[in-house]
């Protein structure tokens, strides 16, 4: 797979499914988030855009700032007396989406949020420089939200247009057939999807 940075994406190789090396989606996620991450052309990579509905089915979206991840999930903070908030209390089934422009790459995440429990969520404000704890006292009602994936897209832009995609996702019944669904690891099983 490919891990450069050039504009160029004509050398880039397609991410197919059979020459996927990485087979856990969290750990491709770590890795294509690294390159980006690390890149100065890439500003705020951690951006997402959190998309959530009331509990009328009425969608809304906006960005928040990724905090962390790991094999759990994608962690953000956030008022829980907003509107966000009170969504996620409502329904709890959200999207995340990256986009990173200079790689010309996207991750789509849907899954479940969670508030964190308050020690979680204490521990990282312990950690913040000073300046960025000043608004973050107990009164402020700020919660940390762990998003559980139940899928993990990967998009792969192309200059030919023939855009590659990767999802991760739960095995349904029967699933994977070795033929559409193939097996990953610690659960997951992946497709490639037409663009
Ligand atoms: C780049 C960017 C990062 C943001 N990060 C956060 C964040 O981490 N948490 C947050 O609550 N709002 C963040 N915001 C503001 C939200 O997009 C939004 O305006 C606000 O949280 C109110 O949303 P709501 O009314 O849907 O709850 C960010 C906005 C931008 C443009």
């Amino acid at each position: 797979m490919d891990i450069g940075g050039s504009k160029d994406t004509s050398e880039r190789k397609f991410l197919l499914a059979e020459d996927l090396e990485v087979k856990e989606p969290f750990h491709l996620f770590d890795k294509w988030f690294k390159i980006v991450n690390n890149d100065p052309r890439t500003d705020k990579a951690n951006a997402m855009c959190l998309s959530t509905v009331s509990k009328d089915g009425d969608p809304s979206a906006r960005f928040v700032l990724m905090k962390g991840y790991s094999k759990e999930g994608f962690v953000f903070f956030t008022h829980y007396t907003s509107r966000k908030g009170q969504q996620m209390e409502e329904s709890p089934k959200v999207a995340l989406t990256f986009y990173w422009e200079y790689y010309s790459r996207s991750v789509r995440v849907e899954g479940t949020a969670e508030k964190l429990p308050f020690s979680a969520a204490d521990s990282y404000f312990s950690t913040r420089p000073y300046e960025s704890q000043i608004g973050s006292s107990a009164s402020d009602q700020r919660e940390d939200f762990l998003v559980k994936p139940s899928s993990i897209e990967f998009w792969q832009g192309q200059t030919d247009r023939l855009h590659d995609r990767i999802r991760f996702r739960k095995p349904k019944a029967n699933e994977p057939d070795g033929y559409l669904t193939h097996q990953a690891e610690d659960g997951w099983i992946y497709e490639r999807l037409s663009p």
